[in-house]
């Protein structure tokens, strides 16, 4: 059986990372094998390009080149890591996938989508999302909550809170697109309430799986 393949989106500090290990704890529970990643990054060398784009450093970097790092990134994590996983009947829970691109560098810093479409073809034309949860919630919060986990703000981060907004709006248009993939949550609500909408959403990928 293939596997399948679930993202995680969202704007910084919405609780992306909680969801995922509630989704792993799920999916073990039904006896499938789940593999948890993220993105930028998922193995050793994507980490490395992870580092260089999120790193707050001295050197200009261009949308053009933020984009093209994040889909360096993920070619080799959907070689090394995705495809592999799927193929022997994993199922993958990625925390961020090309949705992201689009929020960030499509919608943020001004990509045109249909370069970033163009890129998507190149490195995962044939992979299908099952999946995706977008965990959203009003900007300041999110920032607030992401913001008291760490002192350290990486280069998105600091960006401003009218960047954000064009994030969150991104991720709007997406799933206005694309309404069957993408399950809106609002993350703003309490914890629970918010595993019980998963909970919903893995158990019908659960019930719809291939026999
Ligand atoms: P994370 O801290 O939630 O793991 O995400 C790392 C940062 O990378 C986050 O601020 C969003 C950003 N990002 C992009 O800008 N474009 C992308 O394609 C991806 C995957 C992440």
């Amino acid at each position: 059986m293939k596997g399948r393949f679930i993202t995680l989106e969202g704007i910084e500090g919405a609780g992306k990372s909680t969801v995922a290990a509630f989704i792993e704890r799920t999916l073990q529970a039904a006896a499938v094998e789940v593999v948890r990643t993220r993105e930028p990054g998922g193995t050793p060398l994507a980490e490395r390009v992870r580092h260089l784009v999120l790193e707050p450093g001295t050197e200009e970097l261009s949308a053009l080149s933020e984009t093209l790092l994040m889909f360096a990134a993920r070619a080799v994590h959907v070689a090394n890591l995705i495809r592999p996983a799927l193929a022997r009947g994993a199922w993958v829970v990625c925390d961020r996938f090309t949705d992201a691109t689009h929020a960030y560098q499509g919608a943020g810093r001004g990509v045109p989508p249909a370069l970033i479409d163009e890129l998507a073809q190149a490195v995962h034309a044939d992979l299908r999302i099952d999946c995706t949860l977008w965990l959203d919630l009003p900007v300041p919060e999110g920032l607030a909550r992401a913001r008291s986990r760490s002192a350290v703000r990486d280069r998105f981060e600091s960006e401003t809170l009218a960047f954000h907004e064009r994030v969150r709006a991104g991720y709007q248009a997406l799933a206005a697109r694309e309404p069957r993939r993408i399950h809106r949550l609002n993350a703003a609500a309490p914890l629970a309430t918010v595993e019980r909408e998963v909970d919903a959403v893995v158990q019908q990928l659960l019930r719809d799986r291939a026999p």
